[in-house]
């Protein structure tokens, strides 16, 4: 199945949004860096208008595996200690690499934190060495830090703090440019409120031409593919996660007699199964110890959040029972809801014997890793409370 350009943003907009959730609060922060990026860029560099848009919601995606969001990182000293900072534009710049047909959005991202007098990262560059769609993320990406610090800043608190910047950070071009773009109509008020923001979002991706994707492979399995890699990046024990469960998947509901172009759909699914993790709080999904109640709650959100991040995307709203049924245990007492039996999609009960078998038999900090056999004990022990009795039995051959 070929890419659609609407179903790339439609991906991209909801992904950036979820990984913006910051303790239950939506803080907008990828989608209001591309809204004022865009803006600006309409001035200066009007054909790149789509690239950079995608650069903003982008720009941090490398940063997913931080402790904390991004934003609460003010402190440019800490940005070149962390070493996830500091890697954060090149393993961004890498991503949007790989989805082909973002190759201009990412040298944007690469230089996001270049700062003008050459005090930034990650190459230090100064001046016009410093690509301009780079230069304008960074100010649009201060701003948006800068002006929502708690109470938000009126239009002049911002200017003064932008003034202070000036000439190091940014260059005068992108200072005028930055105040003439928020001095515009209402764009001020407008970018301030979150509301007004969730609808600005979709007003802005139907007016851009749309992203090229004819030249590029990408083919939905391997943009889920890519998604994938940048899901399990959440944490590091994840790596790999999402693709093995996603060809467990297939083995099993090919092994079951489906149709190649079903079993690629549930292997689509499982690709994203896990996307809700990008919400939720790396303290909660790294803890090595037992959980609390609350924490677990939490943590038992993540397939409800990959549910509400598929739902935004018209090609994959068949799959959303599929991947957020990840969990359901066929004698109805797993989650989000409960259901058993044949009330669980046929590709939900595939994947959560794809998803335990992985589990078990790789890396966790709260368990021996098992060996496939005794992975496959646990499996058939569970046939019928777990996991369907057929699946299960079918992965002792199969995986
Ligand atoms: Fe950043
Ligand atoms: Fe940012
Ligand atoms: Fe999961
Ligand atoms: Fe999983």
């Amino acid at each position: 199945m070929k890419v659609k350009a609407r179903f790339f943003s439609e991906l991209m907009t909801a992904l950036s949004l979820m990984m913006d959730l910051d303790e239950n609060r939506k803080l907008y922060h990828a989608w209001r860096v591309a809204i004022v990026a865009e803006k600006m860029s309409r001035q200066i560099l009007p054909e790149y208008r789509t690239q950079i848009f995608y650069a903003g919601l982008l720009h941090d995606i490398g940063a997913i595996s931080l402790q904390d969001h991004v934003i609460h990182y003010t402190d440019i000293k800490e940005h070149f200690k962390n070493p996830i900072l500091f890697n954060h534009c090149r393993k961004g710049a890498q991503i949007a690499m790989e989805i082909g047909p973002l190759a201009i959005a990412a040298d944007m991202i690469m230089d996001h934190h270049e700062h003008w007098d050459g005090g930034g990262y990650p190459r230090g560059l100064k001046g016009n060495n410093i690509n301009l769609g780079g230069q304008i993320l960074r100010i649009a990406d201060t701003f948006d830090i800068l002006a929502r610090v708690r109470p938000p800043l009126d239009l002049n608190g911002v200017k003064t703090i932008l003034t202070s910047r000036r000439g190091s950070e940014f260059s005068d071009l992108m200072y005028e440019l930055m105040i003439s773009t928020l001095e515009s109509g209402n764009f001020f008020e407008e970018i301030m409120d979150d509301k007004r923001v969730s609808e600005m979002l979709p007003e802005i991706i139907s007016s851009l031409p749309p992203v090229d994707f004819s030249s590029c492979n990408s083919e939905l399995r391997n943009v889920a593919k890519i998604i994938a890699q940048v899901i399990d990046a959440k944490h590091s024990y994840t790596a790999g996660h999402s693709e093995r469960v996603a060809s467990y998947t297939f083995k099993l509901a090919t092994a079951l007699g489906l149709h190649e172009d079903e079993a690629e759909k549930y292997e689509i699914a499982a690709f994203l199964h896990d996307a809700g993790k990008v919400a939720i709080p790396r303290s909660i999904l790294d803890k090595p110890a037992a959980l609390t109640i609350e924490e677990y709650k939490l943590m038992k959100k993540h397939p409800v959040y990959t549910m509400e991040i598929m739902s935004m995307v018209s090609e994959l709203k068949d799959l959303v029972r599929i991947a957020g049924g990840h969990h359901e245990r066929y004698d109805g007492r797993g989650y989000p809801d409960g259901s058993a039996r044949d009330n669980i999609p046929l590709g939900a009960r595939i994947m959560a014997v794809a998803d335990a078998f992985d589990a078990m038999t790789s890396f966790r900090p709260y368990q021996k890793t098992k060996s496939k056999n005794e992975a496959k004990i646990v499996l058939v022990q569970n046939a019928g409370a777990q996991f369907d009795p057929e699946i299960a039995k079918l992965a002792i051959s199969v995986l």
